[in-house]
Parts: C-alpha cells; sequence; structure tokens
C-alpha cells in the first residue's frame, strides 16, 4: 500500500462520521430502502443545486448515460460523436443502445473534445453528440452547441463544475466513491430541463412503469437507492466548499513549482478538478520513481477507446488521433483530494522532481 493514496475518501468524511452513521441508522430503522423519502428529496435538492430543472436518481453513471440515449430515441442505426480519450463507459453506453459511437480528438490543451474534429466526423446519422468533462475541466460546450447536435453531457467527473450541466438536453452524473459528489457504492443521476423526457427517464429507470402495473415502456431496473441517497443528501451541502478545496490544492501544486519538472493543468473558474492530471513525456519513469517513494498515481485510459478490443469493431481502431494518443502516453495523476495537506503536496512535488532530475543524471 502507498502511504500517499491518489484520493483518501475516508478523509473527505471523517469530520462527518456521526452524522453519516445516525442517517443510515435511520434508514434502517425506516425499513424502506428503495424510492424512498431520501431519493425523493435527494433529486429535488440537486435539481436545485445545479439549476437543472429535474433530477432522477439511477443506480450508477453508466445506467444514466444509457437512460439518457434511450429517452432521446437513440439506437440502431444511429451515430453518437464521443472523445477517444475517456472512460470507456461513455462509449459503451452508445454501443448498448445498438448506436455506433463515432469517436474524435481532443483538444490538446484542455483534454476535452476537440469541436472542430467533431464538426469533420458528423454526418446525417449523428443523432447527439457526449462531451466528457473529463478530470473535472468543462468542455467547450458554446463550440459544440453551435453544431445544432443535440448535446448529452457526461459530467461524471464534474459534479458542481461551473459551465457544466447547463447546454445539454441531458447531463448524467456518476457517484462513485472517488467522485466528487460520491456515493458509499454505485450511484448516479440523470438531469434535464425537459419535463416530457424527465418523465420518460423516470419510467425508464423503473420498467417503464409508473406503478408497476401498466408497463409504458421496455425499461430498466436502475434505480438510486435510500442507502446511498442518505449519504448523498448529506454531502450535497458540502461539496462546494470540496470543490474549492480541490481547486485550492490544484493551485498549490502549481505555487510549490511543479510546473518547472512536468505541465500542469491549465487552470479556469469552472474546472473542479475531480482528479489533478499532469503530463510528461517521461511519465512512466516518474511513476516508477512515485512507486518507489510510496506515493500513489495513475495514467488514465492508456489504451484509447477506438483500439479496445469490444469497440473496434466499430471501424475506428486503425484511424488517428494524434492528441489521444499524445495524452494516453503522457497523462500522469497525482495526489489530491478535498483537504489534502501541504506537506502531503510537498512530498509528491520533491518526489516528481527527484525523478526528473535522476532522469537528467542518467
Ligand atoms: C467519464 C465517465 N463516464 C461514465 C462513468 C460511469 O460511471 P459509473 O462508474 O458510476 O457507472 C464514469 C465513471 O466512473 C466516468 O468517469
Amino acid at each position: 500500500m502507498p502511504q500517499i493514496p491518489l484520493v483518501d475518501v475516508k478523509a473527505q468524511y471523517a469530520p462527518l462520521l456521526d452524522e453519516l452513521k445516525e442517517r443510515i441508522a435511520a434508514v434502517l430503522d425506516s425499513g424502506r430502502f428503495i424510492l424512498g423519502p431520501n431519493v425523493h428529496a435527494f433529486e429535488e435538492e440537486a435539481a436545485a443545486y445545479l439549476g437543472a430543472g429535474h433530477a432522477i436518481g439511477v443506480a450508477n453513471g453508466t445506467d444514466a448515460l444509457v437512460i439518457a440515449l434511450d429517452a432521446l430515441d437513440i439506437g440502431p442505426g444511429d451515430e453518437v460523436i464521443c472523445p477517444a480519450f475517456t472512460f470507456y463507459a461513455t462509449a459503451e453506453s452508445i454501443a448498448r443502445r445498438g448506436a455506433k459511437p463515432v469517436f474524435a480528438d481532443i483538444d490538446a490543451r484542455t483534454m476535452n473534445l476537440d469541436p472542430e474534429d467533431v464538426r469533420a466526423r458528423v454526418t446525417e446519422r449523428t443523432k447527439a453528440i457526449i462531451p466528457v468533462h473529463l478530470f473535472g475541466r468543462p468542455a467547450a460546450l458554446g463550440q459544440l452547441a453551435g453544431l445544432g447536435i443535440p448535446i448529452v453531457e457526461d459530467a461524471a467527473q464534474a459534479f458542481g463544475a461551473q459551465g457544466a450541466g447547463k447546454t445539454g438536453v441531458v447531463s448524467t452524473y456518476s457517484f462513485f466513491p472517488t467522485k466528487n459528489l460520491f456515493a458509499l457504492g454505485d450511484a448516479g443521476l440523470v438531469t434535464t430541463r425537459d419535463e416530457e423526457l424527465a418523465e420518460r427517464i423516470r419510467l425508464l429507470r423503473f420498467h417503464g412503469s409508473k406503478a408497476k402495473k401498466d408497463f409504458e415502456l421496455v425499461g430498466y431496473n436502475s434505480r438510486l437507492d435510500e442507502l446511498q441517497a442518505a449519504p448523498l443528501r448529506l454531502f450535497l451541502p458540502h461539496v462546494e466548499e470540496w470543490n474549492r478545496l480541490r481547486r485550492e490544492a490544484a493551485a498549490r501544486y502549481a505555487e510549490l513549482g511543479l510546473g518547472e519538472v512536468c505541465e500542469l493543468p491549465e487552470d479556469e473558474p469552472g474546472h473542479v478538478y475531480h482528479v489533478y492530471v499532469v503530463r510528461s513525456p517521461e511519465r512512466d519513469r516518474i511513476r516508477e520513481h512515485l512507486v518507489a517513494s510510496g506515493i500513489a498515481s495513475s495514467a488514465y485510459y492508456q489504451t484509447p477507446l477506438h483500439r479496445q478490443p469490444a469497440l473496434r469493431p466499430f471501424g475506428q481502431a486503425e484511424a488517428e488521433f494524434p492528441e489521444t494518443e499524445r495524452a494516453a502516453r503522457e497523462n500522469l495523476a497525482l495526489p489530491l483530494w478535498a483537504g489534502i495537506g501541504a506537506d502531503v503536496q510537498e512530498r509528491v512535488v520533491s518526489a516528481v522532481r527527484e525523478a526528473v532530475s535522476l532522469e537528467a543524471v542518467r
């Protein structure tokens, strides 16, 4: 076990532990576990916080995407554009609906969808675009919206990011335990301002039925449950402060001079640093040295989506996505969470410096 983890989830909820146990105990006392008062209250509170109109709790962020695409009637014969550099679930949801994921390259500076490359890949079959607010940084929604194609925002990594969740016809979130707002297991959310769409999503998450009597649609069994909604309600009022602390920690890495030895993520006000990802052509050697120093790190999406075995049949395995490939080789996530100590960050920066100077004398 590394001495410094990549994310310390327990440190985030430690100050809330007593209340957390009380809320879980209250659910146990109530005997209600499915679509009960915590789920309904969380949906209202999350919709109000996000300024989203409607929020529908589902079982996880992957189902949130599948159900959003289903609600938009996306299926066989349709194409949906998404980044080649993102978590597998983004493209998997498109394929799960029987539609074709069409990959586009990313912008070198932001690692988010490159709107120009998206434009080049639009065909008459393109039914939606799924921008991902990768690593917590809002995607170029203004430019993408200009293409006039419905946008489904994959905001799994960007809960509370200014500028996320406001442009798409639908937005989706994951509350996987390492996310900015997190549950104690799997959980997810779909938001939309469109009331009709919200109603369809509500039906879809519960077998296409309002009251388990008439089944109007072929749906899913994908509900947020009370045992997850209760902690989510407790954590929601803290997410703003947690995101502020993440931004503060990101700024501290820059102040500590990390930028002298690797390329730092460029800051912008909406960035909520779901993960803190730097870049270096020496990424793998730096990682080796971090392991030896007891510091956890990660290198995301090393095999980009167009080359993933399950997605090869969609025909872009040989296509070129130069910025995706470069990001796959160079990205390096360093420890960051809400409340990470300055001393911990100093150790991380010294270890990266050491790795780079060791390399220089080789
Ligand atoms: C960009 C992105 N989309 C979708 C998902 C899927 O979310 P979940 O793991 O809750 O199914 C994740 C997360 O894990 C993600 O990072």
